[in-house]
């Protein structure tokens, strides 16, 4: 089972700065976890909320205002290009999750596409995988008509009806560990469509344990270092 950083290590540090990701690779993760959104002007930047109010106490848009002015409010704010660099230099898989709905509609997926397709060379001479995540299903078959190639990843909400899972193009499904805890043949059933199982967010001994038991491929959690240490002990 491998395992990512959800945010980075972002139970120790401000999630999605480089100081939650160097903490990451200092926890032994095996890749990182980040969420993205366009700003006004069209920059690709790792952030969770439509606005930034939770992390910056602003009441700026993401997608209404541009970069420049955001980076001055919240300084630490990484973009897709940084941070795609960073996983690259230190040999970490990706989990890209776009956000949704946004008024730019599918245009992060067109421009998180393109950006892996000219850094194509570099990212398979690292030898990591990038796997794109959304809970929007049209957003997943967005990116299977960019690139057939790409793997992606449908994130299930616990209201999310199977059928959606089902029909996705995906290739890994992704529940919360609420979800599989109430629900754990829900493993089962989603393995034998084929595909892998990502689940998050997981940060706790029992559900760590769980995780594994159940055969899960990709742990993403706050905290990669305690979840490397629970498994150890297993
Ligand atoms: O990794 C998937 C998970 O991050 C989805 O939930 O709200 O933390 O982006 P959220
Ligand atoms: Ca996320």
């Amino acid at each position: 089972m491998k395992i990512y950083a959800h945010r980075g290590a972002s139970h120790d540090f401000p999630e999605m700065t480089a100081l939650a990701y160097e903490s990451a690779v200092k926890q032994g993760a095996d890749g990182f976890e980040c969420d993205l959104r366009l700003t006004k002007d069209g920059v690709a930047i790792l952030w969770h909320d439509a606005d930034l109010k939770r992390r910056a106490d602003s009441d700026a848009v993401v997608a209404e205002t541009k970069f420049k002015k955001l980076k001055k409010i919240y300084p630490q704010i990484l973009t897709f290009d940084e941070f795609l660099d960073f996983g690259i230099a230190e040999k970490k898989s990706l989990l890209l999750e776009t956000k949704h709905p946004v008024p730019s509609r599918t245009e992060i997926e067109e421009v998180i596409v393109k950006k892996l397709k000219d850094e194509d060379s570099r990212i398979k001479k690292a030898g990591i995988e990038i796997n794109v995540m959304s809970f929007s299903w049209f957003a997943i078959e967005k990116v299977k008509a960019l690139n057939a190639e790409l793997p992606t990843t449908f994130l299930l909400h616990d209201y999310t009806p199977w059928f959606t899972a089902r029909y996705s193009s995906a290739q890994s499904i992704g529940p919360g560990i609420n979800l599989l805890r109430k629900n754990p043949a829900l493993a089962k059933r989603i393995k034998s469509t084929g595909r892998k199982l990502n689940v998050w967010t997981v940060d706790e001994a029992a559900d760590i344990t769980l995780c594994h038991h159940l055969g899960v491929d990709n742990l993403i959690t706050n905290r990669p270092g305690y979840a490397r240490q629970v498994l150890r002990n297993i």
